[in-house]
């Protein structure tokens, strides 16, 4: 459904609401500007209302997460929730954590002819993160991580152990181990590779326990590596008794085309970590591994070394199961593959110097805005989207310089509502262009 504002960007609601949360919300969680943020009350397929009754088109699928679609969970949540909506998770467990521990097994390694999956369930990414990690730690007995530049694993201490994006870690870096080794992320060509089988040689697998990779980053602006980067990965973990982590929070789950992105290149991981748009809006996310390297983790003695209050919450495993299953089908990947190349062939007609690449798989795309002199263009980005905002459309905007705008929208994303977006982001880019210039 194309998008109806019925009152201005930001509304009077929003904006009332907006003076309150800066009351009592801790400074730098919500961005609060006089264009921005609206406040959501409800969604549906690829549209959110807010609170002033304006109706946008959702092209982020709330981080996405609703790649489904808004609410396509809501009746599995509903039933659940009347029955039981909370249990005792590594005490006494429901069987519906059974079932989704033995359908991920299922959608990952025996998937993929590699035997069995074992998962630890959590309930955000970086805790999926952690149980890697803590995982890689039990398997190999070697502290070191190794990531990538950029690379976002969340924002918990255990995965900015493994973090790439300088920004999230400074503040708090002196209360954070050096345990990493980063290592530049290939977007480019052969050169590229070349440049990481120097860098991998370099590396001194003695104290190196994991590896953590996004197999396309999102939050450094929608990177697709070359083929072979995970297979080169893959290759030096196998001979450096090093365990190879996919972080597939975002881009799991037919995101990319594909029911796991590491299928783009055929390789499979020692473990994965997966989230987001698990259950549709549930947040829970899980680390699952080989069982061969899960194993390392002792048989509990009664009290388990990595658990928490909410793992294998019954709502949220109700909603995972639904989601899992619509997921399974090939037919899935094939939908997001055909909308996403449509979504790219309207992005490319956009004729503007300021638009250097248009980049991504399936729908996970990101457009990067660079100024004539090279310089990324994180402030034409930054007023794009409240300019797009104003015409009814969500979208938020990535990269260590917040110059690529980032097209990750629920799949069910009609060729009218992809014409509309093209339209309305010709106009908002060249609008944005002109407002700065005559500053
Ligand atoms: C690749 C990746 N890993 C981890 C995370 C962290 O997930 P969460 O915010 O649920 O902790 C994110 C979130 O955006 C992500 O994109």
């Amino acid at each position: 459904m194309l998008p109806k504002l019925t009152t201005g960007i930001p509304g009077p609601k929003s904006q009332s609401l907006s003076e309150d949360l800066k009351k009592y919300e801790c400074r730098n969680v919500t961005y609060t500007a006089s264009d921005w943020p609206v406040f959501w009350q409800r969604a549906e397929g690829v549209n959110v209302w807010d609170a002033d009754g304006n109706r946008f088109l959702d092209l982020t699928a709330a981080f996405g997460v609703a790649g489904l679609g808004h609410g396509w969970s809501a009746q599995a949540m509903r039933e659940q929730s009347e029955q039981l909506i909370h249990g005792m998770g590594d005490v006494h467990p429901t069987s519906l954590k059974v079932d989704v521990c033995r359908k991920l097994s299922e959608l990952t390694y025996e998937r993929w002819g590699a035997g069995q999956g074992k998962t630890i369930l959590s309930n955000s990414g970086s805790e999926a993160v952690e149980s890697a990690l803590k995982t890689a730690l039990m398997a190999t007995g070697k502290p070191g991580i190794v990531s990538f530049k950029n690379s976002y694993h969340g924002l918990g201490y255990g995965s900015l152990l493994g973090s790439g994006f300088e920004r999230f870690r400074e503040p708090f870096e002196s209360q954070l181990a050096p345990l990493r080794k980063v290592l530049d992320f290939p977007k480019g060509g052969l050169d590229d590779l070349a440049h990481l089988a120097v860098q991998l040689s370099e590396l001194d697998p003695g104290q190196i326990g994991a590896m953590i990779v996004e197999p396309i980053q999102g939050r450094a602006g929608k990177l697709v590596p070359p083929d072979g980067f995970l297979g080169m990965l893959k290759s030096w973990c196998e001979a450096s008794g090093v365990m190879l982590i996919f972080d597939e929070i975002f881009t799991g789950f037919n995101r990319t085309g594909q029911l796991f992105a590491c299928e783009w290149e055929n390789v499979v991981p020692d473990m994965i970590c997966v989230g987001k748009s698990m259950s549709g809006g549930y947040p829970i996310s899980a680390c699952v591994g080989k069982a061969s390297v899960m194993d390392a983790w002792p048989e509990s003695t009664g009290e388990a070394l990595h658990t928490s209050t909410f793992l294998g919450n019954p709502v949220g495993c109700a909603m995972a199961v639904a989601s899992l299953a619509e997921h399974a089908p090939n037919s899935m990947a094939r939908q997001v593959q055909i909308t996403g190349d449509k979504l790219k062939k309207e992005l490319e007609k956009i004729d503007n110097a300021l638009v250097l690449e248009i980049r991504g798989r399936g729908l996970m795309l990101g457009m990067e805005l660079r100024h004539p002199d090279g310089s990324p263009a994180g402030d034409v980005a930054g007023t794009v989207l409240s300019d797009m905002l104003r015409r009814g459309i969500m979208m938020l905007a990535d990269g260590p310089e917040g110059n690529v705008l980032a097209f990750t929208p629920p799949f069910a994303l009609s060729d009218d509502e992809i014409e509309f977006v093209g339209h309305q982001l010709r106009n908002a880019i060249s609008s944005s262009q002109h407002q700065l210039a005559g500053r």
